[in-house]
């Protein structure tokens, strides 16, 4: 019997030993590697099979088989054992705990208070449409008769874009980004290669025009969305705010329909002791324009009787030669109003920079 067949026994003996003793899975990856990684013992002695006596290699290579059967056997075993007791507890269960509750999330107060307008309007057969945040001088001024004096326009109120530098891609060449950001939002509009300016829309007015644009009248939409003026923050005023613009184009559409649309919308949001007041205004897009207040216990609650909310008017026969619409043949109205004006005087908000700060113990009261 060669020498090799007496060292299999206590060699496997020992590595028994080892493995099952092992107090922790990481002790017994090391175990694992002692014995039969590629420089363990047991690895060590299968090498050495080669330099036996032919006749005396396929009983030595049985025997060396058998054992390491054996030791991955108990490997396993061991490992199971010690994964086991690795996941049960370390102390006993208190059933009599109570429960850890899972905390709930909610959505923002101006976005709850937009769902709820637009379920309003919904009611009535409104779609909800959407426009660009970036958007050309075109549909927020000129296309709504906006002269180019107008001091909307003027650079200390509106935020201009640097076309070609700020919208630029890496890599893109000013002359290509400008063209394709000025064909985007307004293809149809300038002689070919013009370069209309950009701006973050000063209001969701552009929106009106886009929709016209896109489809023949009749139209009845809302459009939710973020707008942008230079303004400081303060108590009542924060460069982006959120509007809701509404459009409604048909036929022989009048004052009386845009006082009954708004009067129904605010006390389905406001409660049915709202009252409405209308006006007279300017607004170049609407002709007779008005500015809309509202009174109702929540207005007195801040001390007021009327407070104002919205401007609003019939659509100017211009702004319907502007998309192609026949003013001889159509009417109709629209009104713009602030949604953080709305939700401030719901739930009795004196600071609008109270939305922006997402502080929790704010928004968790909603
Ligand atoms: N765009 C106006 C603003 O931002 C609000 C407004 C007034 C919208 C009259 C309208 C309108 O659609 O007809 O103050």
């Amino acid at each position: 019997m060669s020498s090799i067949l007496n060292e299999i026994e206590p060699l496997k003996q020992a590595a028994l030993a080892e493995l099952k003793t092992a107090p922790d899975l990481a002790a017994l990856e090391h175990t694992k590697g002692a014995w039969v990684g590629p420089h363990g013992k047991f690895t060590a002695l299968m090498r050495q099979l080669g330099s036996l006596p032919k006749e005396d290699r396929p009983a030595a290579g049985k025997t060396i088989n058998a054992a390491k059967v054996e030791l991955e056997a108990a490997l396993v075993a061991r490992r199971e054992e010690l994964e086991l007791h690795a996941a049960s507890p370390k102390a006993p269960t208190d059933f009599t705990v109570p429960g850890r509750r899972r905390a709930l999330g909610k959505l923002h107060p101006l976005t709850q208070i937009t769902e709820d307008i637009v379920r309003s309007f919904r009611k009535i057969g409104f779609v909800v449409a959407d426009g660009p945040e970036i958007e050309d001088e075109y549909h927020c001024f000129d296309a709504l008769n906006t002269p180019a004096d107008h001091p909307a326009r003027d650079a200390h109120d509106t935020f201009y874009l640097k076309v070609g530098q700020a919208s630029r891609l890496p890599g893109e060449h000013a002359s290509a980004s400008s063209a394709s950001l000025a064909a985007g939002p307004s293809s149809s509009r300038g002689e070919a290669g013009e370069t209309l300016a950009l701006l973050l829309r000063t209001h969701t007015s552009s929106v009106q025009i886009r929709v016209m644009e896109k489809q023949p009248p009749p139209v009845r939409i809302i459009v939710p969305g973020r707008v942008y003026r230079r303004d400081n923050a303060d108590a009542t005023h924060n460069p982006t705010f959120q509007q809701i613009e509404g459009l409604y184009v048909d036929k022989d559409v009048t004052v009386s329909d845009l006082k009954g649309t708004v009067e129904f919308v605010f006390k389905d949001l406001l409660g049915s002791d709202v009252k409405i007041r209308f006006r007279p205004h300017y607004f170049s897009y609407t002709e007779p324009s008005f500015e809309i207040d509202f009174s109702s216990s929540l207005t007195r609650k801040l001390g007021k009787e009327w407070l104002e909310i919205a401007g609003c008017g019939m659509v100017h026969p211009q702004v319907f030669e502007n998309v192609g619409y026949d003013p001889e043949v159509w009417t109709g109205w629209a009104f713009g109003f602030g949604i953080e004006r709305v939700a401030m005087i719901r739930y009795g908000i004196n600071d609008i920079r109270l939305f922006y700060e997402n502080d929790l113990r704010f928004l968790r009261q909603f």
